[in-house]
């Protein structure tokens, strides 16, 4: 097989990887590093790496010459060269089945060393079962570690999604419009990154965390349908899937509902899972909020596996127990899960539960369980026959329950939740439990200050039923908004924005912003676009990242992006962030902090 014409250069006729036994009896050059090499005194093999793959490259005195085979066993791993010879078919005992070009080799009668390599400093060439260096070590060599064929994979995938994505909302009428990268703070719940101005002294840009707002003006200028492959930064607590800097497909539409967003990004979402190898169904499973964080103690429940959260507030009730008496009178419920056969796990096992409960902010879970016909445990005293009925625990199986109000019970419970799935073995790879939550809350009020906070973000849309059912109680509207789900992981999240100015200036006075004068402002730019004639709109958002994760089968948003960030939000290999000379800071206006 030839190169496509765009890949075979005047420096080389083929890719490495491409070469099959149909191509025996070809003259062909090619042009990569040395992957490996052996020399076996008579002969000297060299596996040369392309973006294509590998090939064995062999150097023997019956076709090349004792200077070039004296070349071909000086050279370092990881150099780049040029090789010219033939293709060979392998004899039947020296085939490969584990190569793509295993059945031939390249007999090369001519060696060019183009850029000789001094010793990695960190392997490329990884035997069978060989670890991985560690990933510290591979961000800091990163020019290395994105020669592993693994990586070469993930971003090639990468670019394949992306023109997937391209092509589907193209073709549905989706206009790829660029917003800027100097900014003025879009709030998206974490904080910004500031850019300083050197010709406006003491200000600021900030660094877009999406490009929501200007994505609405894109409909108000009447641009009807937008998507965008955004770069967004927080500045936020990473963890493995979250970046300070990440890449979104970003969506926006008018005059459209919920349910045209939704289909669209099943659409969407079934197309990038296909190009990446997989079904997705049609539709998605659908459940509100509310539910979600009642069965599940979740907005983005795994549901590969049950273990659903269960409200026992009913049966504790007139138990003489001190800890959920007391839960229960602060209007708190009782909640908790069974896992079945669980009853065997050791105390010190059930301790670590409790433990992940209690780091997630409950004051501890309790435990029971029945083992031979009888309830065990320390609260088994408690339970009257009504109650026990009530229960009716099987047979090896562990109740855990959290007793608290149900913004501390709903992360412990997930959280509890999660790992017993883990442990039991529930969790199956391959199952993919696509769901979309919607009917979010409006607000959230936080538990100390009673402050209320979007839950999505300000421009979203109340629901107008809600807002007339409860004119003075906020936080029991909903919004319309909507996220997609898939095994536990949050895939995207969007809302029907809110199109009317003094709806929105209702909404920022509610979230705290009640100054006119701060307002404008603050959100000027989206207030004035509003009343200027702006159509009823929506739009959704997917993190890009995320789901090329998923799709090449990779754990961490590291192994998707070129050049990642560590959870300690650094670059290692640039090494950035950095100090910054004196004399550039005060061009910018800023005075190092003292000491
Ligand atoms: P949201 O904040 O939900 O919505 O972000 C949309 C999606 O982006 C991904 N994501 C991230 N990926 C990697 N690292 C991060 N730090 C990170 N943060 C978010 C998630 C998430 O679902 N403007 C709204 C969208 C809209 O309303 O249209 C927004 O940004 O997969």
């Amino acid at each position: 097989m030839t190169l496509t014409p765009s890949l075979a250069t005047s420096l080389r006729t083929h890719l490495a990887g491409s070469l099959r036994v149909a191509d025996a009896g070809s003259r062909v050059t090619l042009g990569g590093w040395v992957h490996r090499s052996r020399n076996l005194g008579g002969i000297v093999f060299l596996d040369l790496r392309d973006r294509g793959g590998l090939v064995q490259v062999s150097f023997g005195t019956d076709w090349a010459s004792a200077e070039v085979i004296a070349a071909a066993a000086a050279v370092g791993v990881e150099s780049v060269v040029l090789v010219e010879g033939t293709v060979v078919e392998r004899s039947a005992e020296t085939k490969n089945a584990e190569m793509g070009t295993g059945e031939v080799e390249l007999r090369a009668t001519s060696l060019k060393v183009l850029s000789p390599a001094v010793t990695p400093a960190i392997p490329v060439a990884r035997g069978k079962g060989e670890k991985l260096p560690a990933e510290e070590l591979r961000l800091r060599h990163r020019y290395l570690d994105l020669r592993r064929p693994e990586l070469q994979a993930a971003l090639v995938l990468r670019h394949r999604l992306l023109q997937v994505t391209r092509r589907y909302l193209s073709e549905r009428g989706y206009l790829e419009l660029e917003t800027p990268i100097l900014t003025k703070p879009t709030p998206e719940g974490a904080r910004d990154y500031l850019v300083p101005s050197r010709v406006h002294p003491g200000e600021f840009y900030a660094l877009p965390q999406s490009p929501q707002i200007y994505k609405q003006l894109f409909m108000v200028c009447g641009f009807d349908r937008y998507f965008q492959i955004a770069r967004c930064f927080r500045d936020e607590d990473l963890r493995a899937d979250r970046q300070p800097e990440f890449t979104q497909i970003d969506i926006e539409a008018s005059f459209i509902g919920q349910e045209d967003i939704l289909a669209l990004a099943e659409g969407l979402i079934g197309a990038l899972w296909k190009e990446g190898g997989y079904d997705a169904p049609e539709h998605f499973e659908r459940m509100t909020y509310a539910d979600a964080m009642e069965r599940y103690g979740s907005d983005r429940p795994d549901l590969r596996y049950g273990l659903e959260i269960r409200d026992h507030s009913a049966l504790f009730r007139p138990l003489e127990f001190g800890i959920t008496q007391s839960a229960l009178a602060a209007g708190g419920r009782v909640r908790g899960i069974v896992v079945p056969g669980a009853a065997s796990w050791s105390r010190k096992q059930v301790d670590e539960l409790e433990a992940l409960a209690k780091g997630a902010g409950a004051g501890g879970l309790l435990r029971l369980k029945r083992v031979d016909g009888k309830l065990d445990g320390p609260i088994a005293k408690f339970f009257t026959p009504e109650a026990e009925a009530a229960l009716a625990l099987e047979e090896g199986a562990l109740a855990l329950f959290v007793a608290a109000a149900d913004h501390v019970s709903n992360p412990a419970l997930d959280r509890v939740r999660q790992e017993c799935a883990q442990r039991l073995g529930l969790v199956r790879e391959g199952d993919r439990r696509f769901l979309i939550v919607y009917d979010f809350p409006m607000f959230d009020r936080d538990p100390v200050t009673g402050a209320l906070g979007a839950v999505h973000h300000p421009f979203t849309s109340p629901k107008a039923e809600d807002m007339a059912a409860y004119p003075d109680e906020p936080h029991r509207w909903r919004a319309t908004a909507y996220d997609v789900v898939l095994n536990g992981l949050e895939l995207g999240g969007g809302s029907i924005r809110t199109h009317d100015a003094a709806v929105q200036s209702r909404m920022f006075e509610l979230l705290g912003i009640g100054d006119v004068a701060e307002q404008e402002r603050r959100f000027g730019f989206l207030l004035e676009g509003l009343r200027a004639g702006a159509p009823p709109h929506g739009g959704i958002a997917f993190g890009f990242d995320r789901i090329t994760m998923l799709l090449s089968g990779a754990t961490s948003l590291r192994d998707v992006i070129a050049f990642p960030k560590t959870t300690a939000a650094r670059a290692l290999f640039e090494g950035a962030p950095t100090l910054v000379p004196a004399e550039d800071l005060k061009e910018l206006h800023i005075r190092p902090e003292a000491g």
